[in-house]
């Protein structure tokens, strides 16, 4: 498939998702092929507004952490596990609609099934760094970030090295001491095998 294809093919499921609640859709961003690629969860608000991913809040402290081990961010690709937004529209007591992010289902994730497959054919990394839980649900047979953050994996299906690496967002409900220390040890841990590649 072609960039043009995978756009077109985004798309269309987006269009023909009647299922749950969606708002907008983005692509992936970042040179093709690129040797490091990075796969997230899915679009929030500022994303499907301009257009391309991690440029909200949780994208500013991704990139200031990617900054800091050296890494532009228009040298590595980016992209996501769901291809949408996914929201819930909720009614609040004075009768207005509040709009908010919610995770990615099981079903959404596999209508990108072959995108994301694409996109990595396309990309040729010969690392792709997952954020969080979804993505590395989708890319490996670990169950948790826990269990697996800051090491390197080779998936034999996918033929490519595999970085398990917290979303950045969980900086944003986890302030201790420790978590943050583990993330920052991940970081350096990805300086040093991106420096082996
Ligand atoms: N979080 C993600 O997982 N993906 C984005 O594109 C933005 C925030």
């Amino acid at each position: 498939m072609s960039v043009d294809e995978i756009h077109s093919k985004i798309k269309e499921i987006y269009e023909n998702y009647k299922e749950d609640s969606t708002g907008g859709y983005i692509l992936g961003d970042g040179p093709i092929p690129c040797p490091i690629l990075f796969v997230g969860e899915a679009p929030g608000k500022t994303e499907v507004e301009e257009g391309k991913p991690f440029v909200g809040v949780a994208g500013k402290t991704f990139e200031s952490y990617l900054n800091s081990i050296g890494i532009k961010r228009e040298d590595i690709r980016l992209t996501n596990t769901c291809f949408f937004r996914p929201i819930k529209i909720k009614e609040t007591k004075n009768g207005k609609t509040s709009v908010s992010n919610r995770p990615p289902k099981k079903n959404e994730i596999e209508l990108f099934r072959h995108i994301l497959d694409e996109e990595i054919k396309l990309v040729n990394p010969k690392i792709i760094i997952t954020l969080g839980n979804v993505p590395l649900k989708r890319l490996t047979e670990f169950n948790s970030i826990g269990e697996c953050h800051g090491k390197l994996y080779f998936n034999k299906d996918l033929g490519k090295y595999i970085f398990p690496m917290y979303h950045p967002s969980s900086l944003t409900y986890n302030h201790s001491e420790e978590f943050k220390k583990a993330y920052n040890d991940d970081w350096s841990k990805l300086k040093e095998e991106l420096s082996k590649l």
